[in-house]
């Protein structure tokens, strides 16, 4: 059953932002500098992120919230863990490295503040899998692949030590390409400096979703549509390593979809064009959502 699309009441602010320089041409090659870049802008959002939410919560907050002590603590390791994949990347990188933004994190309370973590690491983890196979140096993939299972151990312990769901979505981690996760991400960049290399993303419009009727499992959409675009409209499901899709109809400014059943854990979603292949830059219409499908200890894996 669908609870909640995780990010969307923060999504209300996605795009105002001064969008970062980005690369919109299909064809140019994405190297390993790029990705690493890439890598080290979310670390970069990350570390921020930890670092002023952290600052603004002492121990007492996280007791009125309800957590034991140990949770600050190991939050705090998180943040160290961080930072140390800033400088880390930064090291790789030299004087290539981009610089940090100015981020702006709806951390309202300790609660708001685990639900983001939950989130960023999630996405932090589908980054660097969907990146994996684009970088080139073996020794840089196995360098990814290590911050790859800290970020998804992170994942894991906020999703059910401290959120009380659970530590995994499925047998398969969902791997997300980089326009989705800046989709995603970008939310809580506020500005970039301009003299920052430019990101390996294409920027497109926020979608959010919202239910209608749980039972029907009926979905509103909210998106902007360009006025040439007249295909039929997907919902694109990233879950695991499937990519399943729903027709979305069309009402006048109402777009409304069926969700499927069975989907499990967290599961990204995007408008794309009706093709029922894997979803590209080019017939993907929006940026993603994160939907949160709360599932049982005795339910049965559905991948
Ligand atoms: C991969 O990167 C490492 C670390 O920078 C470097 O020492 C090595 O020469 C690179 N390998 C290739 C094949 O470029």
């Amino acid at each position: 059953m669908l609870r909640s699309s995780l990010l969307a009441a923060l999504v209300g602010c996605a795009f105002v932002l001064a969008a970062p320089t980005v690369n919109t041409d299909a064809n140019e090659v994405v190297d390993d500098v790029a990705i690493l870049n890439f890598a080290l802008t979310l670390e970069h959002l990350e570390n921020a992120f930890y670092t002023q939410c952290l600052a603004t919560f002492d121990a007492k907050d996280f007791a009125k919230a309800g957590y034991p002590d140990w949770v600050r603590g190991r939050f705090e390791q998180i943040a160290m863990h961080e930072a140390t994949h800033v400088r880390f990347l930064e090291g790789a990188l030299g004087d290539k490295a981009t610089k940090p933004c100015e981020y702006k994190f709806p951390c309202d309370d300790p609660r708001s503040f685990s639900a983001i973590s939950m989130a960023l690491e999630t996405v932090g983890t589908s980054a660097y899998l969907g990146a994996a196979p684009l970088i080139e140096n073996k020794s840089y993939l196995a360098d990814a692949g290590s911050i790859l299972a800290t970020e998804a151990r992170q994942a894991a312990w906020v999703s059910s030590a401290v959120l009380k769901g659970s530590a995994w979505d499925g047998p398969f981690e969902t791997p997300l390409g980089a326009t989705l996760v800046f989709s995603l991400a970008s939310q809580f960049i506020v500005s970039c400096p301009a003299s920052n290399p430019p990101l390996p993303v294409s920027i497109k419009p926020t979608l959010s979703v919202s239910v209608i009727d749980t039972s029907a499992r009926s979905a509103k959409l909210t998106f902007d549509r360009s006025a040439d675009n007249k295909q039929p409209l997907c919902l694109a499901y990233f879950t695991g390593l499937d990519v399943k899709f729903t027709d979305i109809k069309q009402k006048g400014d109402e777009y409304t979809t069926t969700v499927p059943a069975n989907l499990q854990g967290t599961v990204y979603v995007a408008v794309v064009d009706c093709t029922n292949t894997k979803p590209t830059d080019m017939n993907t219409l929006t940026g993603a959502t994160m939907l949160e499908f709360p599932f049982s200890s005795s339910a049965k894996n559905v991948a």
